[in-house]
C-alpha cells in the first residue's frame, strides 16, 4: 500500500514498509544532503548502514535513511549543518 510522505516540503506516495532509502531512490530523489562545506550533494551508496551518505532529517533527528522503513506521514527533510561529523 502506498502511504503519504513529505520530502521537502514536496508530498509523495511510497510503499508502506519498504526501505525508506531504497523507496526515495525509486522515486527520483537521488541527493539527500548536501556536504555542509562544498555543498556537494549526498546520496545512498552502501544501503546498510556503514557510509553515512543517507542522512536525512525526521522531526529535527539525523537518520540513516537506509536503516528505516517507509511509514505514513514521515516528514523528511535535508539535514542542516554539520551532521555527524560527515563532510
Ligand atoms: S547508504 Fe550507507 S549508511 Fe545508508
Amino acid at each position: 500500500m502506498l502511504v503519504p510522505v513529505t520530502f521537502e516540503g514536496a508530498e509523495m506516495m511510497l510503499p508502506e514498509g519498504a526501505n525508506l532509502a531504497a523507496a526515495l531512490l525509486a522515486a527520483g530523489v537521488g541527493a539527500f544532503r548536501t556536504t555542509p562545506v562544498s555543498g556537494a550533494a549526498r546520496g545512498p551508496y552502501c544501503m546498510m548502514g556503514a557510509c553515512f551518505e543517507c542522512l536525512i532529517e525526521i522531526s529535527g533527528a539525523t537518520r540513516q535513511a537506509c536503516m528505516m522503513q517507509v511509514q505514513a506521514g514521515l516528514v523528511i527533510a535535508k539535514p542542516k549543518g554539520r551532521a555527524n561529523g560527515a563532510g
